[in-house]
């Protein structure tokens, strides 16, 4: 049996350091700490000293505290399933699977980032793999294509198999298909660019806008506008909204109100962050305030259709408290 105290090191050390460096610290970090006693009871400052050069040190200290966890919790021996070292610290799912496939023969898949592009491309697996929903199915995959129960060498070998196509010829830019072993089973290598796997889902652009909500008081009724059909809020009643301060000036410049600004709140649509700005008057002005509307009290408003930040506001304390001019 591979000692697993061996290949949880290998594993972890190659997580994110080239095979190269790693065939350097390797044997040095064995020699220094032959076992995980040894690791355990050394002192955390000599476990990052011998790690010095590899990078990502939350690695050495998990390492250093998974050695510790596995002294106290498992009487010195590595958990045999990869269920349950999967509970250790630093050992996640896939680490996990790699040791029990390599020390026990276990079945069990293995899903680090190398494997996720062998396998996305061999499927054309056509979801972004770094979503929940899409990461289920994909492991689920992974675990359809395991070798039959067999001999521990089968696990073994197609773990290994899998790790090194993915390290050696299914590279992230340049996959060398005509190299590859997979070649006349694989999807992505008949498509154009086998490269386009794994698909990224495009993050949408987030975007700000501002307005200004005219919020205009007469004995007690407040001025309420109805949307357009089309747009952002389509056939709501609102109150009235500017682009920005020349605009409200523009619309008022007759009226000579006395606005009192209050903190504006964010309203967060699909793909923008719509900052909302009120502005809080008493209607000193003659007629009514100009463009379409109606004066409703609070009662009335409340009855109409309101966007859902416009319901609130005007159910909150601020309704009927204005705050003094900032
Ligand atoms: N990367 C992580 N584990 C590996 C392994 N066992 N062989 C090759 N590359 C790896
Ligand atoms: Fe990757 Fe090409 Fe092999 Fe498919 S054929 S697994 S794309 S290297």
């Amino acid at each position: 049996m591979r000692d697993p105290y061996r290949v949880w090191l290998s594993e972890v050390m190659l997580q994110q350091t080239q095979v190269t460096t790693v065939l350097d610290y390797y044997p040095r970090f064995l020699q220094r700490f032959p076992d995980v006693a040894a690791l355990a009871a050394a002192p955390l400052d000599e476990v990052l000293a011998m790690w010095s050069g590899l990078g990502y040190y939350s690695r050495a200290r998990n390492l250093w505290r998974c050695a510790q966890a596995v002294m106290a919790q498992h009487a010195g021996r590595f958990p045999g399933s990869a269920e349950v070292l999967a509970t250790l610290p630093g050992i996640g799912r896939s680490t996990a699977a790699a040791i029990a496939a390599f020390c026990h023969g276990e079945r069990v898949a293995i899903l680090d980032g190398n494997v996720r592009r062998v396998l996305t491309r061999l499927l054309a697996f056509d979801e972004d793999p770094m979503q929940p929903g899409p990461q289920r199915r994909l492991w689920a995959l992974a675990e359809a294509l395991l070798p039959p129960a067999g001999g521990d060498a089968a696990m073994q070998a197609y773990t290994q198999g899998l790790m090194d196509l993915g390290a050696t010829v299914c590279l992230p830019r340049k996959p060398r298909c005509t190299d590859c072993p997979l070649r006349a089973d694989c999807r992505a290598a008949r498509s154009d660019d086998p490269s386009a796997w794994p698909v990224r889902r495009a993050r949408p652009v987030r975007r700000r806008m501002d307005s200004i909500l005219v919020w205009l008081w007469r004995e007690g009724s407040v001025w309420l506008e109805r949307r357009p059909d089309q747009g952002v809020w389509a056939g709501l009643w609102t109150l009235p909204s500017f682009d920005d301060e020349a605009q409200v000036q523009a619309a008022f410049a007759e009226s000579n109100l006395d606005w009192r600004v209050l903190p504006a709140r964010l309203h967060v649509l699909t793909h923008r962050d719509w900052w909302l700005q009120p502005w809080v008057a008493d209607w000193t002005g003659s007629g009514n305030p100009p463009g379409g509307g109606r004066w409703c009290s609070i009662d009335e408003a409340l009855q109409l259709g309101l966007p859902a930040p416009i319901r609130a506001w005007l159910q909150s304390p601020e309704s009927s408290t204005p705050r003094p001019r900032r």
